[in-house]
């Protein structure tokens, strides 16, 4: 995290103080924050003020990114928690709610994959993408949205989605399936809880190099040049600018709800594939 940002003027989401969010007021969960995408939105908001929990798999790892929060000036704790287990998600909520009085903001970033072709796709292997990728989300939602509606106060639910959500993208049945899903359960939990102004959207990045996209890239065979050359602006992106979306939509002063965003380098946008 920026510690001179910190240091500087309180910024306010939204660009104003009489944003209906600001972000110094709120509390925020980001699941999956031990590394990667995650990581990069904790230490995004605990830049902007908010209270952070981090969380992994692993108390100790999402311990040792809070506390280095801390170090920098941040308000952050670590929880660790299996999204896929719907009473640990619960214990993350309340965790969150016992430790800042609230919770504003909920962001469903935890994820993973399995690269193999369907027709040989092992049952374990395509549960367990699905259980974090998809059922993980909606436990995320569920608990969070409880929570929210509970309080009165509204609050923005960001799902971390993907482009392939909408592509047919070999060799990752259940990642493009738990995807596509977390799109629409996006707009399900988004009509449902409107009520309590809470918005409920999803951001669906393209390639951003990431762990995730280290160790999976040789097993599905494509190359940097590949990403270079589809991606019409040429590279991958990076964590930043997944956390500058993230950071507009988690701010809520806008009236998107249910909504897929995509930070995918106008991948999407591109009809023709790379040159041959
Ligand atoms: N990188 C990309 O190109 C890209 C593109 C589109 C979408 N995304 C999405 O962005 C999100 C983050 O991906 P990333 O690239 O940052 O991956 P990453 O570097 O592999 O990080 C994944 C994070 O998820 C956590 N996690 C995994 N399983 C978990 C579980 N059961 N419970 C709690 N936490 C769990 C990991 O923590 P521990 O291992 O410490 O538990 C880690 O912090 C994912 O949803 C991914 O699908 C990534």
């Amino acid at each position: 995290m920026d510690p001179e940002r910190l240091a500087g003027p309180k910024r306010f989401i939204g660009g104003s103080p009489e944003s209906q969010y600001p972000m110094d007021d709120s509390t925020v969960i980001v699941t999956g924050s031990s590394k990667g995408i995650g990581r990069a939105l904790a230490e995004r908001f605990a830049t902007e003020g908010a209270n952070v929990v981090t969380n992994s798999r692993d108390e100790a790892r999402a311990t040792a990114v809070a506390e280095e929060l801390l170090d920098a000036g941040g308000t952050a704790v670590g929880i660790g928690a299996d999204m896929s287990d719907r009473a640990e998600v619960q214990a993350l909520v309340d965790g969150a709610v016992e430790e800042f009085g609230s919770l504003d903001i909920m962001v469903n970033n935890a994820g993973n994959t399995v690269i193999g072709p369907a027709l040989e796709m092992e049952p374990e292997d395509w549960q367990r993408v699905i259980d974090v990728n998809l059922t993980g989300v909606f436990f995320g939602m569920q608990a969070a949205g409880q929570q929210m509606a509970a309080q009165g106060t509204g609050g923005q639910i960001v799902n971390i989605s993907s482009m392939i959500g909408e592509q047919g993208f070999a060799q990752r049945a259940p990642y493009c399936a738990s995807k596509a899903g977390v799109n629409n359960l996006t707009r399900v939990f988004a009509v449902e809880l409107a009520e309590h102004d809470v918005h409920v959207n999803a951001l669906a990045p393209g390639f951003v190099r990431t762990d995730i996209t280290e160790q999976t890239q040789d097993a599905a065979g494509y190359t940097d040049e590949d990403v270079r050359k589809r991606a019409p602006l040429g590279r991958f992106g990076t964590t930043e600018e997944i956390a500058n979306c993230v950071e507009f939509l988690a701010g809520g002063d806008h009236y998107l709800t249910g909504e897929v965003l995509r930070a995918d380098g106008g991948w999407m946008a591109n009809a023709w594939g790379p040159d041959e």
